[in-house]
C-alpha cells in the first residue's frame, strides 16, 4: 500500500473507533455529548491516534488492540484544543474548519466537554486494557505524565506566560514547544509500543523519536500560521504574530526555522533506524509532517 492510501486507512480506522468508543448521540445530559462530539467529529489530521496505530503495527499488534489507546489520545488532545481555544486562553473562533466549541454551544459547556474528553480518555485505557495489567499501568502513566502539569499543561501555562514577553530564547522556546506539543507525540508513538508489549528499549526509541517529531510538529505549526490563510489551516492563521506570540519564526526566522525542522525530522529518522524496514509506516509520516500545508 502506498503512503497515501495507508494514512488514509488508519485514518479512517480512527473515525471508526471513535464513533464506537464515545457515548452514543442523546446520551444524557445530550448537550454535553453533543458538544464532545462537536469537537472531536470535526476532524482535524488525527496525528497522535495514527501514530498510536503506525507504533503498535510496526510490533505486530493484534487488530484492533490499539483502538482504545488511539481514541483516548485523541480524546485528550481535543479536550487541550477545546480548552486552549477559550477566550481566557488563545480565545479563538475557529477550529478544524468549525466554530470553537464555546461559540458553536457556550463557555460552560466547551470547559464542561473538555473535561469529559479528559476524564473519557483515562477510563477507556482502564477499561480497555484492564485485563492486561502491565499494559494498563504502562498506559495510564504515560498519557498522565503527557498530559499533565509537567508537560502538556505546564507547556499551556509557559505558553502564556511568554506571550508579549520580550527575550524569549530559541532554548526557552523549545522547552515549551517540547512541554505543550511534543510530550503528546512521544506519547502517542510509545503508547502504541505498549500496546504492543515491546520491549521498554523499543518503547523509549519510540519515544526519542516522538520528541524530534513534536518539535518539529510545533514548529511547523507556527510557519503555517504565518504563511497559510485561515481557510485552509481550519482554525484562525495569523494569531500568533497578532499576540505576540514567541514562535521559531518570530525568534530565528523563517528560513532557519524550517532548517531547524528539517533537522528534527531528521532526527527521528535516525532514531527510528533500527526498526529497519519495519518502520517505513512512521517515516512517511514524519516526512508528510515536515511537508504538509494544513
Ligand atoms: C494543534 O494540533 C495544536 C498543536 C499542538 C499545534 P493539530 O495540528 O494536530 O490539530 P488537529 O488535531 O489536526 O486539529
Ligand atoms: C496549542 O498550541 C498546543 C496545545 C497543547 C493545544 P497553539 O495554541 O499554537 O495551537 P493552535 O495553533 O491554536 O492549534
Ligand atoms: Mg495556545
Ligand atoms: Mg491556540
Ligand atoms: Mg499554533
Amino acid at each position: 500500500m502506498d503512503f497515501t492510501a495507508q494514512l488514509q486507512s488508519y485514518r479512517q480506522h480512527v473515525e471508526q473507533a471513535l464513533r464506537e468508543h464515545l457515548p452514543k448521540p442523546g446520551t444524557p445530559p445530550a448537550r454535553l455529548h453533543e458538544a464532545m462530539r462537536y469537537s472531536l467529529e470535526a476532524g482535524g489530521k488525527r496525528l497522535r491516534p495514527v501514530l498510536v496505530l503506525a507504533a503498535a503495527d510496526l510490533f505486530g499488534a493484534p487488530p484492533r488492540s490499539a483502538d482504545a489507546a488511539a481514541v483516548a489520545i485523541e480524546c485528550v488532545h481535543t479536550y487541550s484544543l477545546i480548552h486552549d481555544d477559550l477566550p481566557c486562553m488563545d480565545n479563538d473562533d475557529l477550529r478544524r474548519g468549525r466554530p470553537t466549541a464555546h461559540r458553536q454551544f457556550d463557555e460552560a459547556t466547551a470547559l464542561l466537554a473538555g473535561d469529559a474528553l479528559l476524564t473519557h480518555a483515562f477510563w477507556k485505557l482502564a477499561v480497555g486494557y484492564g485485563h492486561q495489567s502491565a499494559v494498563v499501568v504502562g498506559l495510564l502513566a504515560e498519557l498522565g505524565w503527557a498530559a499533565g502539569s509537567q508537560q502538556l499543561i505546564g507547556g499551556q501555562m509557559e505558553d502564556l506566560l511568554a506571550e508579549k514577553k520580550a527575550g524569549v530564547t530559541a532554548e526557552q522556546l523549545r522547552s515549551i514547544h517540547l512541554k505543550k506539543t511534543a510530550a503528546m507525540v512521544a506519547a502517542a508513538l510509545a503508547m502504541g509500543g505498549i500496546v504492543a508489549q515491546a520491549k521498554p528499549a523499543d518503547v523509549d526509541r519510540l519515544r526519542q523519536a516522538g520528541e524530534h517529531l513534536g518539535l518539529a510538529f510545533q514548529i511547523i505549526d507556527d510557519i503555517l500560521d504565518i504563511t497559510q490563510t485561515s481557510e485552509q489551516l481550519g482554525k484562525t492563521a495569523g494569531k500568533d504574530a497578532a499576540v505576540q506570540k514567541a514562535t521559531y519564526p518570530s525568534i530565528v526566522g523563517m528560513e532557519k526555522s524550517k532548517k531547524i525542522a528539517t533537522d528534527l525530522t531528521n532526527k527521528a529518522f535516525e532514531a527510528l533506524k533500527p526498526f529497519g524496514p519495519r518502520a517505513q509506516a512512521l517515516n512517511a509520516l514524519a516526512e508528510y509532517l515536515l511537508k504538509r500545508d494544513k
